[in-house]
């Protein structure tokens, strides 16, 4: 575990020279994204911040966006609108990104929900949580490295469920889960976190000189469990069990480990630190290994203790079983706006 002295100690660091210049943060309008964008400009850094939301969070993110100013003047935040579910909508946003920044230091993404209600598609056909927490989120990736690309040490962290793969979480002849009886919320919940990990693989290894982040939190009280509710039955078994159960052990397991208060720096040590990688803030602990098990660049697989693990049982056969079949249909699903 990496002490929250060291993260303190590390992000300490961070200033003009050492801070993102330019991050993009999709979801940074809430929970994790929100506090992480929030240690970031407490650094007193000069930055720029792009913070792409959905209109309907527009007016509260700029209430935010005051807060941050007021703490570090010298932060530029700039609030971005998009409905990042549609990947049209991805496409448009980076565009915008990629017309007014020649680099992108820091892509931080965290939009997604747990889907614990029934199966919603948005209206290019898409199951929404699995829209938000693997194709856009992958868009975001593609359609960025150009300018990420340009930095001088590029990062981008998504935060899910880095480690918690499976060996049968894929289910590979319905990868969307659209067959009947397949879309249950644990089925869903795995599926997405390991093709997300098998696509973020493949990605860092064609890009080596983009460092990879994949975070499981841990259990931080967000409100995120109940997202995916939203609209539904507030008298179903569902609720009733997140209200009765779920909610109050994610919020004892969040006072307990400290991983409300902690969320914020623990995710900008891990968008910042050499630790995973070599690349950026100096670290003088034991390297983080990458998911192929190795102390160097690549994909990360980070735990809320800030841990790495190469998940080797599990990843051994996904890469086997999934991979190409992963990557392959992600391609499928994103090649329009690509
Ligand atoms: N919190 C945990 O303990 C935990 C544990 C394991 C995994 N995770 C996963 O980690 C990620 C980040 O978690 P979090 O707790 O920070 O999440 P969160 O605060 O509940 O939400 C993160 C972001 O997702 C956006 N979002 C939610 N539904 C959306 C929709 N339908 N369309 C567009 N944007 C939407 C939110 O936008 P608005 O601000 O506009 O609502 C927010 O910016 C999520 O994928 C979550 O499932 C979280």
């Amino acid at each position: 575990m990496v002490s929250y002295k060291q993260i303190e100690a590390s992000n300490a660091l961070l200033n003009d020279a050492t801070a993102p210049r330019v991050s993009v943060f999709v979801g940074g309008t809430s929970g994790i994204g929100q506090l992480t964008v929030r240690a970031l400009v407490a650094t007193g850094a000069s930055l720029r911040i792009y913070l792409v939301g959905r209109k309907a969070s527009e007016q509260r993110t700029r209430a935010f966006i005051q807060e941050l100013r007021a703490v570090n003047p010298r932060a530029d935040i700039v609030w971005t609108e998009a409905e990042v579910a549609l990947l049209s909508d991805t496409k448009r946003v980076c565009e915008v990104i990629r017309t007014k920044e020649q680099r992108v230091d820091l892509l931080f993404l965290t939009a997604g929900y747990a889907p614990m209600g029934a199966r919603r598609e948005t209206e290019e056909g898409l199951e929404v949580a699995q829209s938000l927490e693997h194709y856009s989120r992958i868009l975001f990736v593609r359609l960025l490295l150009p300018v990420l690309g340009a930095a001088a040490a590029p990062r981008v962290v998504s935060v899910l469920g880095g480690g918690l793969e499976r060996a049968s979480s894929v289910n590979v002849d319905d990868l969307d889960l659209k067959k009947p009886g397949n879309f249950t919320f644990i089925r869903a919940q795995t599926q997405y976190v390991a093709m997300h990990t098998l696509a973020l693989e493949r990605l860092a290894g064609e890009n080596p000189d983009v460092t990879f982040v994949h975070s499981w939190p841990g259990s931080v009280n967000t409100g995120n469990v109940w997202r995916g509710l939203q609209g539904q039955d507030p008298n179903s078994w569902m609720a009733w069990f997140v209200w009765l159960v779920l909610e109050p052990v994610i919020r004892l397991v969040g006072l307990l480990s400290s991983s409300d208060e902690e969320a914020g720096p623990r995710h900008l040590f891990q968008s910042t630190s050499a630790a995973f990688g070599g690349r950026g803030v100096p670290w003088e602990g034991k390297p983080g290994v990458n998911s192929l098990g190795k102390p160097e660049d690549g994909l990360f697989l980070v735990n809320y203790k800030c841990d790495t693990t190469p998940n080797v049982k599990a990843m051994h056969v996904l890469r086997e079983k999934a991979l190409e079949k992963v990557w392959d249909h992600t391609q499928e699903v994103l090649r329009p706006y690509l």
